[in-house]
């Protein structure tokens, strides 16, 4: 299983002390996790916005795989979705490139092609939410394939562990996919405290305008250091000629302020502050939250991409985030339970389980439907794809 392979992968010395130094503070990888089941506050309930986000973009990934299965035509084809998550949005992704397999094949008249899918989260992800769903899903997409041909081989499994280091044996993966993951980071940045563990961005719980440029580098180096694991260790797994598809957010230029992404961060910490004035949270746990997330720019990207050097960059595409009104909620409703369902466990941990979710959260809707009514807020996503070289 995943983690006995892990401690198969060649560890370099950076490798390495990103490892040793996850434990000094939160353990992102013990702690980090949307919130499971399917009730009111979960991610399975409140992910429409990265599906939405995600489906802008399904044409790239749909011709990425067909042009990967035209040039490689598998017997067995591995594909993987990293930071899968318990929402419906990993199996129906999965779904779509199952489909656009066996349509393709029909047409350059393969035999049908085992298919094997492996869905990768961190370990406290709800993989049993996904799990009890699989007999149904496997039945549906074996009912699909009657219009094309036999029935193929089906695959698929759960794979825990930190997509920053090796999840899987070389040369198995064709495809990876990962959507709305990679902006996390494997840890909060050490370069955010002083020696005595005292937080260097005080009134800001991400980059901001008031953070000092140490807390920018910080964020800077860690996005580098794991980005580059990310590519080496994923090198590993594909084969050559292998593709990925990599969705997340990121930034427009080199400003690390913007509306788009470091502004819902800021409008948490505001959140935060109220709480604080109410006396219901102390303003010392708030000056030691730090959020594990970077959003990069392109040029970031592609810098990290050159020197790492297993990977040629077939496109990188710039997509906007749209608004997403539910019926009867506002935005800043849906955005503050998706930012809920995304950072409940961080939160209860620091803070306690104690805190007043559904306060935090009310404030938060509120400071963000204010801010629209003044300007737009316009986060984007990047999708970046890459081949094996
Ligand atoms: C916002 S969810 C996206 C889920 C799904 N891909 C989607 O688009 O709806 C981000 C997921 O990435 C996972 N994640 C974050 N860091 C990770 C890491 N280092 N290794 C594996 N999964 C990670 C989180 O646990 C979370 O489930």
């Amino acid at each position: 299983m995943a983690t006995s392979l892990k401690s198969s992968f060649k560890r370099t010395p950076q490798a390495h002390q990103v490892e040793s130094h996850t434990s000094t503070k939160m353990d992102v990888e013990k702690v980090f996790h949307m919130t499971g089941g399917i009730g009111k506050t979960s991610y399975a309930k409140n992910s429409s916005l990265q599906k939405k986000a995600s489906d802008k973009v399904k044409h790239i990934i749909i011709e990425t795989v067909e042009e990967l299965y035209r040039a490689t035509t598998p017997k067995s084809l591995g594909i993987a979705d990293l930071g899968c998550s318990s929402g419906p949005n990993t199996l129906s992704i999965i779904k779509d490139i199952f489909e656009a397999i066996q349509g393709i094949s029909h047409k350059v008249l393969q035999p049908a092609t085992e298919f094997r899918a492996y869905l990768n989260d961190l370990p406290t992800n709800d993989f049993n939410s996904i799990f009890k769903a699989l007999p149904d899903f496997q039945r549906l997409l074996r009912q699909d394939t009657r219009n094309w041909s036999e029935s193929p081989a089906i695959f698929m499994g759960g794979y825990p562990g930190s997509f920053y280091g090796r999840l899987f044996p070389n040369n198995c993966l064709h495809f990876v996919h990962s959507s709305h993951s990679l902006h996390w980071l494997s840890r909060v940045p050490p370069g955010l405290y002083d020696e005595e563990g005292k937080s260097l961005n005080k009134g800001s719980i991400y980059i901001s305008e008031a953070s000092p440029a140490v807390v920018t580098q910080a964020y800077f180096k860690q996005f580098r250091e794991d980005f580059s694991l990310f590519l080496r260790s994923r090198s590993e797994e594909l084969v050559v000629g292998g593709r990925m598809v990599l969705i997340f957010l990121g930034r427009r230029g080199p400003e690390h302020v913007d509306r788009g992404n470091s502004f819902f961060w800021e409008i948490l910490y505001r959140s935060f502050a109220i709480l604080v004035s109410e006396g219901q949270v102390e303003q010392e746990r708030v000056d030691s939250y730090d959020v594990h997330f970077y959003a990069p720019s392109r040029k970031e990207i592609e810098d990290e991409v050159e020197s790492e050097a297993s990977f040629e960059i077939d496109k990188i595409e710039e997509s906007e985030i749209e608004r997403n009104d539910k019926k009867g909620e506002s935005y800043g409703a849906v955005v503050a339970m998706t930012v809920r369902a995304i950072q409940e466990s961080m939160i209860s941990h620091h803070f306690g389980e104690g805190i007043n979710l559904d306060a935090l959260f009310q404030n938060y809707a509120k400071l963000v439907d204010e801010e629209i009514a003044k300007d737009n807020i316009d986060p984007i996503t990047f999708v970046v794809v890459l081949s094996k070289s």
